[in-house]
């Protein structure tokens, strides 16, 4: 298994190569979750992610000149940039459903990139299929996990006294490494593990004690999406992990949303996890002091205006309101009026007349409305409802 003396060399490799991330104390993030918030900015990692460390290290120790390796997209440009410094050929087989962005930022880092299947899983078995290369393995593998775990190190090495750890798990390559690192150097240090709802494979083998395949279903945090973790991570998880949570997507959303507005930050899906968790769990962290490490930057901007929008709702700063009402002229005039008096913000308004399910004379007003927050959003909905509206939260 893993120890310390192999991530600790794992470092001395790969320093002249990647970036020693920084580690930023965050007020307001503090303020808002009551604990004492460090953030370990692997989004500011070369290639977008921590993942660099583990493929330029796992490389650097093969002595073969050609390398296939599967990937949903940070892996894969991981090892892309390890290959193109260390001269090394490298094969990339993405699902067709991974971020053109991230294929496209494969492919300039030198990679030949061939698309293949629709899942993690579909990919990964097309490129262990393929002879003449030699598999780097996303997390299931020492060399990789020694590399991931060089985060540990420099988090360490720079925070004392450290509470708790988030981590965002996929194959649990990074956890593993991690919490080496932590429980050998910090053992009161808790080690915990975030997962979206979407893909729980880890969250699951964690707490039933034996590997259980997940299908992940369509997410924002594509980089953990997959469907079952590592045999060698597994092991490891179950010795040094403290607890395993999942978070929702709009809890997500929500967690992307705040590291851009409160910290300039732009964070992928996968990287917020970690966020979403500390908030989900506030009150058992509360006046810890906690480090978020936030794993990416390798966000889809062609979906970034509609993740920005998921979060608004989630955090009540986007109302959705319906309200069926009378069919006469200047029904319309009167709702908005209402809103405005609530300095409400209306964004958007359908008229549906001629849905099936509304009586002859009646229509049916969708607004989407800027709030200050939830409590805003409400006091418009029951003033409308005050009035006498049929109204429904569609938030
Ligand atoms: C941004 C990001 N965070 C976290 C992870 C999870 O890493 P692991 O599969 O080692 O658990 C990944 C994996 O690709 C990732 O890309």
């Amino acid at each position: 298994m893993v120890n310390i003396k192999d991530i600790r060399e794992a470092l001395r490799i790969i320093r002249p190569f990647v970036h020693k991330t920084p580690l930023i104390h965050s007020t307001s993030l503090s303020a808002m979750t009551g604990a004492e918030v460090y953030l370990k900015g692997e989004n500011l990692q070369k290639t977008g992610s921590f993942k660099v460390r583990g493929a330029f290290y796992k490389m650097h120790l093969l002595k073969d000149k050609k390398v296939i390796a599967a990937s949903m997209g940070n892996h894969a440009q991981g090892v892309a940039f390890a290959a193109s410094r260390l001269g090394i050929q490298a094969k990339i087989v993405m699902p067709v459903t991974a971020p053109i962005v991230k294929e496209e930022a494969t492919r300039g880092y030198g990679a030949e990139v061939v698309l293949y299947g629709e899942s993690f899983k579909d990919a990964l078995g097309y490129a262990v299929s393929q002879e003449g290369y030699i598999f780097v393995h996303p997390f299931d593998d020492d060399g990789i996990i020694a590399g991931q775990g060089t985060v540990g190190v420099e988090i360490l090495e720079e925070l004392e006294d450290i509470d708790a750890l988030f981590i965002p798990v996929g194959g649990g390559g990074l956890i593993s490494g991690v919490s080496v690192v932590a429980k050998t150097l910090s053992p009161k240090t808790e080690i915990i593990g975030v997962q979206t709802e979407s893909a729980t494979s880890a969250y699951s083998s964690f707490h039933e004690k034996k590997i259980m395949d997940s299908p992940p279903l369509p997410t924002l945090a594509d980089g953990i999406a997959v469907g079952r973790v590592g045999d060698r991570t597994f092991e490891i998880m179950g010795r040094y992990v403290d607890d395993i949570v999942k978070v929702s997507e709009d809890a997500i959303a929500m967690a992307i949303l705040l590291f851009l507005e409160r910290k300039k930050l732009v964070v992928e899906g996968a990287g917020a996890v970690t966020l979403a968790g500390l908030w989900k769990n506030k009150e058992r962290f509360k006046d810890k002091r906690v480090v978020l490490v936030v794993s990416g930057g390798n966000i889809d901007f062609t979906l970034i205006d509609r993740i920005i929008h998921k979060g608004l709702i989630a955090s009540g700063r986007i109302g959705v309101f319906e309200v069926v009402v009378n069919d006469v002229p200047g029904s319309l005039h009167v709702l908005t009026g209402i809103i405005a008096s609530h300095r409400g913000n209306v964004l958007h308004v359908v008229h549906e007349r001629f849905a099936g399910d509304l009586p002859v004379g009646k229509t049916r007003v969708i607004f989407t409305v800027e709030t200050h927050g939830k409590n805003h959003g409400k006091e418009i909905l029951s003033d409308l409802g005050a009035r006498g509206f049929t109204v429904k939260d569609k938030s």
